[in-house]
């Protein structure tokens, strides 16, 4: 899926069966120091052949092995010789597949659930002895009801007889509960017992060991071949940038499109550091006259977006055929875009919000993609980042969306809107460094709502705009909290920002966390 040739590190295979917390599969076998790929259940054959993995791990799935036609593992994954480790349906199906029953159960479990240790098993090495009680995380309605020939129950639970199971001979394991969420508060060193103590794998897999191989891979793919690289400010593409101009030097020119929807200082922060402090060749094409008259008037959220994704690719080809060219787009794509998910109505998934990328340039101009952050994720982009010397306080900086803060004011976009929000951004994330909080927050920026309020300032009446203030926490964007900010901060950033910026009167404070709301507000 990710990468042409198989890796040079020890992987473990993550077979995907549509569950909604495989990815922290993918995290909990990385943090354990080793290097793992999801593929989902119907590729995985193929996957198996390409990566050669160490182990391999069949994920949970809302399918139940009792219906016709729901998904099976390749049984060639049960052939390669090497340890397999079941989750939640990933046991239902060892045991479906390998000469047991399931059945649906009477119990379901769902959520905080308590499991008894029967009998001493390697995944529980240093963790769990018989008799102990512990905590785990369960989702499940079918449970096991007879084990396949050389398995043993090693612990249960009152809706899962069979709550973890083990065939040393085969080194095969099962548990019914989820391991790789936090709920299951020792579930992280049981998928390290199963990676370290049963696949022997040591652990070794650490960002530099990434940097050397990506640097190659990126070297074998492009050859001799010229490659482009939008830059849009943020800590993807520029992380992209600097890994690949160390693999292919002045083969790589990125170009800076600024599209004037930019926050105070940010373009020429990126300028300065890639000229000044990488010598990368850099374009710097501003275009936020042609972007705001493109956006004159309109107000729908979808079509600014549209509107945005089209004009940043005409600027961008425009540039790209300026400088003769290019064999490769480079993007700074991360790993949770590139997961497929496994569908089982078969319909399309709803569109919340067209993001925008770069998409659509690399057929028109006949270009190959260079994505070498595909098989990662944001936080790991961040250590990638400083592995390779960019500023702590760049690559920690907040995510930031392609449209901009086209999308922080609702209603139609205008050039005195925009400094009038890039004003008061710049003091509400002032005030947020200044209170230590920045890297405890996962996003915060302010929107400039399309309503006037009435004020009283000094002896006069006011008429102006009203501020939203948002803050979030979150792990990777999907679901996120707001963040609960002391009232004296949310004061101070109020009375500031109506003090210091002329056309807002009143300021708020957004409580809604994701779902149901998104983070963004357009
Ligand atoms: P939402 O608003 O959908 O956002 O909850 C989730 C995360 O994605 C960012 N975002 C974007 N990033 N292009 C991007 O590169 C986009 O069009 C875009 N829209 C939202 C958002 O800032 C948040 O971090």
């Amino acid at each position: 899926m990710t990468t042409s040739q198989s890796p040079a590190h020890d992987v473990v295979l993550i077979v995907d069966f549509g569950s909604q917390v495989t990815q922290l599969i993918a995290r909990r076998v990385r943090e354990a120091g080793v290097y793992s790929e999801i593929v989902p259940f119907d590729k995985s054959a193929a996957a198996l052949a390409r990566l050669k993995p160490r182990a391999i791990i069949l994920s949970g799935g809302p399918a139940s092995v009792t219906e016709a036609g729901s998904p099976r593992a390749p049984v060639a994954l049960f052939e390669a010789g090497v340890p397999v480790l079941g989750i939640c349906y990933g046991e239902q199906l060892m045991c479906a597949q390998l000469g047991g029953e399931v059945q649906p159960g009477t119990t379901a479990e769902f959520g905080r659930a308590f499991i008894d240790v029967v009998e001493p098993c390697a995944l529980f090495d240093g963790l769990w002895q018989p008799g102990q009680r512990e905590q785990v995380w369960m989702s499940h309605g079918d449970r096991v009801t007879r084990l396949p020939p050389g398995f043993r129950a090693v612990a249960v639970s009152e809706g899962a007889p069979f709550a973890a199971i083990a065939d040393d001979a085969r080194h095969f394991y099962g548990v019914q509960f989820h391991p790789e969420v936090v709920h299951t508060p020792h579930g992280a060193q049981l998928l390290a017992n199963f990676i370290h103590r049963v696949a022997g794998i040591a652990g070794t897999w650490s960002m530099a060991a990434f940097r050397a191989a990506a640097v190659e891979r990126i070297r074998t793919q492009v050859g001799s071949g010229r490659v482009i690289c939008g830059l849009s400010g943020g800590v993807d593409s520029s992380v992209a940038a600097v890994l690949i101009h160390e693999a292919i030097g002045d083969q790589l020119t990125c170009v800076f499109v600024d599209t004037g929807l930019m926050r105070a200082g940010e373009g020429d922060e990126v300028v300065r550091l890639f000229r000044q402090e990488y010598n990368i060749p850099l374009v710097h094409h501003d275009a936020s006259a042609r972007f705001l008259g493109a956006l004159e008037g309109v107000s729908d959220p979808e079509q600014k977006r549209k509107i945005i994704g089209k004009t940043f690719i005409d600027v961008f080809e425009a540039e790209a055929k300026a400088i003769g060219g290019a064999d490769f787009l480079a993007q700074g794509t991360l790993y949770p875009d590139v997961i497929e998910s496994v569908s089982y109505t078969g319909g399309p998934s709803v569109t919340i919000k067209s993001h925008h990328n770069v998409g659509g340039l690399p057929e028109r101009m006949n270009m190959k993609l260079v994505e070498p952050l595909r098989e990662l994720f944001k936080d790991e982009v961040r250590v990638l980042g400083r592995e390779l010397g960019l500023p702590a306080h760049f690559v920690g900086r907040h995510p930031f969306p392609g449209p901009g803060l086209a999308i922080r004011i609702p209603g139609a976009i205008t050039a005195e809107k925009l400094e009038i929000l890039r004003k008061a951004d710049t003091i509400y994330l002032e005030e947020i460094r200044n209170a230590g909080l920045y890297d405890a927050i996962w996003q915060a920026f302010a929107v400039l709502l399309p309503v006037r309020s009435v004020g009283v300032m000094g002896d006069g009446r006011t008429y102006d705009h009203v501020l939203a203030l948002r803050a979030v926490t979150s792990t990777d964007g999907m679901t996120a909290d707001f963040y609960p900010f002391p009232m004296e901060i949310l004061g101070r950033m109020a009375t500031r920002i109506i003090n210091e910026v002329k056309g807002i009167n009143r300021v708020t404070y957004d409580i809604t966390s994701k779902p149901p709301g998104t983070i963004e507000w357009e």
